[in-house]
């Protein structure tokens, strides 16, 4: 069934672990998705960039979304991951999207506040849940030195700040990890993750958590991580079954004996995701 993204986070939030939240471009990764939340009898979010649903077209991405989400018989979330603009999320809003996200974070406080609050008012109306982000998720916070760290980290009182000022459903936070392949072994503050929750006390969003080692993400979780996005991992199981498909039958034409391995592989690394996340059996 379709839900919002708030009534599957509350429950992670209040029970202490985490949802994935898987990013969608086609069917067979939508069918993957959906397999494996109904194989461990998970809570799930589907979810499209907007990379994702220029690709797909809006249109196809909620029809899909939605359809699995009705068929299902685990909670599904369907939500934009990192909306950039009002427009954008009211789009979403009004093809059913669930769940969205206004990523502010290229503004400064106030201004990342102020357009969080300007959606919040629209998506709180017809009943959709809101995520943002406070801190900037980079791309290679690798070799880069404590002080810039710290400049692009989540602040714990702004966060405070944020999420009085702007009622948001829940935050996206900046802690260490970075969206993409890691070159080295990502670290996480979990120091600054502890803290934020205390002042939030809300749902607590983890980006970027492809390549982030098992034990990190469950001590993320443990304080207070409630949604992971997952996009770089599943991106690598689909290509790789793909190559190894075609390396092993290079004249085979068919896409669906090409696609059909690409699922399976994804689905496998779903489901080993949502039983370190602690969200199998939670639906
Ligand atoms: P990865 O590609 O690193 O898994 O990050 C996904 C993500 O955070 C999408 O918002």
């Amino acid at each position: 069934m379709l839900v919002t993204g708030i009534e599957i986070l509350q429950d992670a939030h209040k029970n202490n672990y985490a949802v994935g939240a898987f990013n969608v471009n086609n069917m067979e990764i939508v069918q993957a998705i959906i397999e494996a939340a109904e194989e461990t009898n998970s809570p799930v979010i589907l979810q499209a960039s907007q990379g994702g649903l220029k690709y797909a077209g809006v249109e196809y991405i909620a029809a899909l979304g939605k359809l699995a989400a009705e068929k299902a018989k685990v909670p599904v979330a369907l939500h934009l991951d990192h909306g950039t603009d009002f427009d954008q999320v009211m789009l979403c809003i009004r093809h059913g999207f669930s769940s969205v996200m206004i990523d502010g974070s290229r503004f400064e406080l106030e201004g990342n506040i102020a357009i969080t609050k300007k959606v919040i008012e629209v998506a709180h109306a017809v009943g959709v849940s809101v995520e943002a982000e406070l801190g900037k998720i980079g791309g290679t916070e690798d070799d880069i030195v404590v002080d810039e760290r710290d400049a692009t980290f989540t602040d714990p009182k702004e966060a405070k700040k944020f999420v009085e000022e702007t009622n948001v459903d829940y935050l996206a936070i900046a802690v260490g990890t970075a969206h993409g392949v890691y070159k080295g072994e990502p670290k996480l503050d979990f120091e600054r993750i502890k803290t934020i929750k205390e002042m939030v006390n809300i749902p607590l969003v983890l980006h970027g958590s492809s390549g982030v080692p098992k034990e990190a993400i469950e001590k993320a979780v443990s304080l207070g991580i409630n949604k992971i996005n997952i996009d770089t991992d599943l991106r690598m199981a689909f290509s790789n079954a793909i190559k190894d498909f075609l390396k092993e039958n290079p004249d085979n034409i068919d896409p669906r004996k090409i696609l059909g391995p690409a699922k399976e592989a994804m689905k496998e690394v779903i489901k080993e995701k949502m039983e370190l996340f602690g969200s199998a059996g939670r639906a």
